[in-house]
C-alpha cells in the first residue's frame, strides 16, 4: 500500500476561493476575488436571529426544515415565478446550496453513471459526483459569449449520463441562460432517464431588466429536476448556511434520505429568523437587481477608463475582466499581479475547467461596498497604465 489512508479525492486541494481570500488577507489587499458580500446585512435579519435564541429556538430543527419556513419559501416561488410547489412534499432546507447540491447527487447518483457539467463549473460539483463514484463528463463554455452548444450536448448524452448539472445565472461565466437553452435542454434529454440539477443561487441576481429563466418554469425540467437556492445570496448573508431545495415529491423523498444522514437538520434559530424575516418583508428581495446591478455599474463605469475591456455581465455577483490588450493569455499569472502589484485580490476562470483554453480574463466580485470598488478601481486603473507603459 502505497499511501495510507487512501485519499478520495486525490487532486482536490484547497479551493482557489480559499486560497485567494487567504492571500488577500495576508497582504493585505482588497479582496474582490471570493463572493462574498463585505457591507451589513439587514439588521432586521440580526435582531431575528436573536429573538429566535431568545424563545428558545435552540435545538434540533425537523430533519427536512421547519414548516413556516418552508411555506414562506413556497409563497416565495408563487410570488416570483407564479409557481406552487407543495412545502410538505417538494422543499427542503438545506445547508447552503452547497450541501444541497451534495446531498441531490449522492441522492441519485451511482457507480457508473456519468454527469454533464459545464465548464468553467462551479467547484464543489465534480468532487460530489466523484465521491459518488461517477464521473463528470465536462463540456467547456468558451469565452468570449460562453454559449451553450446544445448538439454537442446532444452527441455526448449516451446511456450512461445520469444528471445535467445546470447553473444559471452563470459562476464565473456571468451569463444568464435563456428561456430557449432551458427548451435547447429539454429537448436533448426528452424521452431518455436523466435528471437535471439545476443551481439558481443567482436567480435575483440578474441585470438589465432580464427575466431570470428557471427550470421550474419549463414544464418538462420541472418533473425532472432539483433545483437549489441560497438564502446566503438573497440575504447578504452567506456565511448563515441556509438553502433549499425544490424537487417532485418522488426526487425530494430521495434527496431527504442523503440529507438526513448529511447534515440531519439546519440550525433552528436561523430557519425561524429566515422565516420571521420572509413574513415581515416577503418581496424584499424585489430589489436585488436594481442593488447589484448599481454596483456592477458603478464598477464598470470606474474601470471604463482604462485598457482593460469588460465584457458584459448578464448576472451573478460577478464581473469578468479582459486583460488581452495589456497581458498575455494566462489568468492565473494575471491574477498574481494584480494581487501583489497592485493589490486586488480576484479569481482566475481556469481552476473552474478540466482542460483550461489560454484565458485572458479573471473574475471580480461585485458584491461590495461602494468604497471597496471604487478603491479596487482606482489600484486596477493604475496597474493598467503600469502594464501600458512597460509595453510601449
Ligand atoms: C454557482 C454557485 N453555486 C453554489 C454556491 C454555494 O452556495 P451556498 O453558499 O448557499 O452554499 C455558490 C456560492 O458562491 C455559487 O456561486
Amino acid at each position: 500500500m502505497d499511501t495510507f489512508p487512501r485519499s478520495k479525492l486525490p487532486d482536490v486541494g484547497t479551493t482557489i476561493f480559499t486560497v485567494m481570500s487567504r492571500r488577500a488577507r495576508e497582504l493585505g489587499a482588497l479582496n474582490l476575488g471570493q463572493g462574498f458580500p463585505d457591507y451589513d446585512i439587514d439588521p432586521r435579519l440580526t435582531e431575528l436571529v436573536g429573538a429566535a435564541m431568545t424563545q428558545g429556538h435552540n435545538q434540533y430543527a425537523p430533519m427536512e426544515g421547519l414548516i413556516a419556513l418552508r411555506e414562506r419559501i413556497a409563497q416565495k416561488l408563487l410570488m416570483s415565478y407564479g409557481l406552487t410547489v407543495d412545502p410538505e412534499s417538494q422543499v427542503t432546507v438545506t445547508l447552503g446550496a452547497t450541501e444541497a447540491i451534495y446531498s441531490a447527487i449522492q441522492a441519485v447518483v451511482g457507480p457508473g453513471d456519468e454527469v454533464i457539467v459545464f465548464d468553467p463549473s462551479y467547484d464543489s460539483y465534480d468532487p460530489a459526483v466523484r465521491l459518488a463514484g461517477a464521473r463528470c463528463i465536462r463540456i467547456p463554455l468558451m469565452p468570449p459569449g460562453f454559449r451553450y452548444d446544445w448538439d454537442r450536448v446532444r452527441a455526448t448524452i449516451n446511456d450512461r449520463t445520469l444528471l445535467v448539472l445546470f447553473n444559471s445565472p452563470h459562476n464565473p461565466a456571468c451569463t444568464a441562460a435563456t428561456t430557449e437553452d432551458l427548451n435547447a435542454l429539454a429537448d436533448v434529454i426528452r424521452g431518455r432517464e436523466i435528471l437535471v440539477l439545476s443551481d439558481e443561487v443567482y436567480e435575483h441576481v440578474v441585470y438589465d431588466n432580464r427575466k431570470h429563466a428557471s427550470v421550474l418554469m419549463q414544464p418538462e425540467l420541472a418533473e425532472k429536476s432539483f433545483t437549489v437556492f441560497s438564502f446566503g445570496k438573497t440575504l447578504h448573508a452567506t456565511g448563515v448556511r441556509v438553502g433549499y431545495c425544490i424537487a417532485p415529491a418522488v426526487l425530494t423523498r430521495e434527496l431527504r434520505k442523503v440529507h438526513q444522514f448529511n447534515t440531519f437538520s439546519i440550525a433552528h434559530p436561523f430557519q425561524h429568523a429566515i422565516a420571521a424575516y420572509l413574513a415581515e418583508k416577503p418581496d424584499s428581495w424585489r430589489g436585488l437587481p436594481a442593488f447589484f446591478q448599481a454596483k456592477r455599474d458603478r464598477l464598470r463605469n470606474a474601470l471604463g477608463r482604462s485598457a482593460f475591456r469588460l465584457p458584459p455581465a448578464q448576472g451573478t455577483y460577478f464581473q469578468l475582466l479582459d486583460f488581452s490588450e495589456l497581458f498575455p493569455p494566462g489568468d492565473a499569472g494575471f491574477a498574481d499581479r494584480l494581487l501583489t502589484e497592485a493589490g486586488v485580490a480576484t479569481i482566475p476562470l481556469s481552476p473552474f475547467y478540466a482542460k483550461a483554453p489560454a484565458l485572458s480574463v479573471v473574475r471580480l466580485c461585485i458584491a461590495k461596498r461602494d468604497a471597496t470598488l471604487d478603491e479596487a478601481a482606482l489600484r486596477i486603473n493604475a496597474f493598467a497604465e503600469r502594464l501600458g507603459k512597460a509595453g510601449a
